[in-house]
């Protein structure tokens, strides 16, 4: 069995983890914006904003299927896999400012900010992912993606994490029968705690991770960093029973 930060055993941590905190993340912001960052967020995002009550009607054309990427951070992965998969409608979710202006102004040049042509298959949620999995209708996902979670690591603060034994009845509503739910993660102890999570719960099916990146996962910034810094990533893919 893992030890976390405070050096108590990972297991009893998932037995004895608080709820998460009542407090929701809202859109939280960086360093101060700038003006091309400020008309991203006033003039494009509007244009690409999805409607929780009719996921499928806010997408251009309607998608095959739909996915869910839970903190798309710079949205990288976001942005291959729309591009790989034109067929299905991605859900973007990210509360970090900087990181929502991020991935817009990769699919926006400079003075196109209310009339160049967006990607059909994208909309974005830039709120916290908590409120729009309680929004969603129930079995709408194919596929939810949370890659390189905050970790969170000092126990204490366990009960932030975004894998938690609370949130899995939440993921589990929104996911169809057989749908995946792909996790990745560099850091030993939130690794450890996926394990005791997974382990303790019936609503997916929990195989191990793999340790070598997955064909069809493309990497994030965060991929890179951990591999530079000697750390394994791992990947785990959770299919809802
Ligand atoms: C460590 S970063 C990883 C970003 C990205 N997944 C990647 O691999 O590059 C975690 C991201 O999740 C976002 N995040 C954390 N809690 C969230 C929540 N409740 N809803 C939406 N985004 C959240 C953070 O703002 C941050 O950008």
């Amino acid at each position: 069995m893992g030890k976390d930060r405070s050096g108590a055993g990972v297991e009893d941590g998932v037995r004895t983890v608080k709820p998460p905190p009542d407090r929701l993340y809202g859109r939280s912001r960086g360093h101060k914006l700038r003006p091309r960052q400020e008309l991203l967020l006033e003039v494009t995002l509007p244009r690409l904003l999805i409607d929780p009550d009719d996921p499928w009607g806010s997408f251009a054309v309607q998608p095959a299927s739909l996915w869910l990427e839970i903190g798309f951070g710079g949205g990288e992965h976001a942005l291959a896999q729309i591009a790989a998969f034109p067929g299905i409608g991605l859900i973007a979710c990210e509360v970090f400012e900087n990181g929502i202006c991020s991935l817009l102004s990769r699919l926006v040049p400079e003075g196109g900010e209310a009339d160049e042509t967006l990607p059909g298959n994208l909309r974005l949620w830039p709120d916290d992912a908590r409120v729009l999995l309680a929004k969603l209708p129930d079995g709408c996902l194919d596929r939810v993606f949370l890659l390189f979670p905050d970790p969170w690591p000092k126990a204490r603060h366990a009960k932030r994490r975004f894998v938690h034994p609370a949130m899995l009845p939440l993921l589990a509503r929104v996911l169809k029968p057989g749908g995946v739910w792909r996790v990745a993660s560099d850091d030993p102890t939130y690794q450890d705690w996926v394990r005791s999570v997974m382990s303790a719960q019936e609503l997916f099916d929990a195989p191990p991770p793999a340790e070598a990146r997955p064909m069809g996962w493309p990497p994030t910034r965060y991929v890179a960093k951990a591999l530079c810094a000697g750390r394994t990533p791992m990947y785990w893919t959770f299919v809802r029973r």
